[in-house]
């Protein structure tokens, strides 16, 4: 089988990192472009984030990379920075290499002179039927390249969205999920398009943990660039979450988003039609499943397939062994 080719809409963001590695990893994929968003961070961070992690994957990997929205459609940008650190990785600037050089230096990478919507309709429309788009961050960039070109991005063959909680409680909310509760309106918008659309939402990457014991014995048995990445991107945030939540792990949200992709029997699908809350109380941002027992007639058709069971073990399994084997 050819590798499916995919293109990353992003803001990384310490999962989204963990994804990219993942994806790069994975000879199932072939990553085409990487499109940025502001969520987690700024974009200007976000991007320079995704020049960074290139780096850390090694430079024969060098996809294109171009920067999109810079803030919600409608709405300020509220970002994670107190989840993720300051600049978005677990503030790796502490981390130094010999001689006391960053151990992760600035990234010098050359953007794409494209808009992230730009990009991502030349090249949907350019190769119809062809291309997974993943978006792993707040969806301005996909609602923006559908309300600019709907008969370009209606050739996509299927897009992947990890958002929302269906049954699951909210995580930036008791509501709300973070990527759609940071732009509503544009999940509103691309929920409503008619796109192939499946939804990775709370219900399963809660269920897909990353631990710093897992971490720890990847470094010491493997002790690549990319396993002590791993750890330093994620050493603070453990401490984040051993006092939110009492447990030194971390749901790995946006990897499973490309797990569904590599391996679609990791999850299973089902279809709902979902709609999203953009009013201002307290559920903004919620995603509203219609799970009524009814006949069809009696209820909206369905417009996304929703992950709603996840073979964890197999799927954590799967990230584990894919990361070690960087660099190729
Ligand atoms: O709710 C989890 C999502 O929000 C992930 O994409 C994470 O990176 C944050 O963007
Ligand atoms: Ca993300």
């Amino acid at each position: 089988m050819p590798p499916t080719r995919i293109i990353i809409d992003t803001d990384p963001g310490i999962d989204d990192a963990l994804a990219l590695i993942l994806a790069f990893a994975s000879p199932e994929l072939s990553v085409e472009a990487i499109t940025t968003v502001a969520g987690n961070v700024a974009v200007s961070q976000a991007t320079r984030n995704a020049c960074l992690l290139l780096d850390v994957v090694g430079p024969h990997l060098r996809p294109s990379v171009a920067k999109g929205a810079a803030h919600p459609m409608t709405r300020p940008l509220r970002t994670a920075q107190h989840y993720h650190g300051e600049d978005g990785l677990g503030n790796l600037s502490r981390f130094k290499a010999e001689g006391g050089m960053l151990r992760y230096p600035e990234p010098q990478q050359l953007l794409s002179p494209q808009s992230a919507q730009a990009l991502m309709i030349e090249q949907i429309g350019a190769a119809p039927g062809e291309i997974v788009l993943i978006c792993i961050g707040p969806l301005t960039n996909l609602a923006m390249a559908i309300r600019t070109a709907p008969a370009e991005m209606a050739k996509v063959k299927e897009i992947i969205v990890m958002g929302g909680a269906i049954q699951a409680p909210g995580n930036v909310t008791p509501a709300a999920e973070f990527n759609v509760h940071t732009d509503p309106e544009a999940a509103s918008l691309v929920f409503a398009s008619g796109l192939p659309i499946t939804l990775v939402p709370l219900d399963v990457t809660q269920r897909v943990l990353l631990t710093a014991e897992l971490v720890d014995t990847l470094v010491r048995h493997v002790g690549s660039h990319v396993t002590q990445f791993v750890r330093d991107t994620t050493e603070r945030l453990f401490g984040v979450e051993k006092e939110q939540t009492g447990r030194a792990a971390t749901p790995l949200h946006d990897p499973l988003a490309i797990g569904a992709v590599i391996d679609p029997s990791l999850v299973t699908r089902r279809p709902f039609d979902v709609q999203v809350e953009t009013g201002e109380g307290p559920a903004q941002g919620m995603t509203i499943a219609d799970r009524r027992q009814v006949g069809g007639q009696w209820k909206r058709p369905p417009n996304l397939q929703v992950c709603m069971e996840v073979d964890a073990g197999r799927f954590v399994a799967l990230f584990l062994e894919r990361i070690c084997r960087l660099p190729a």
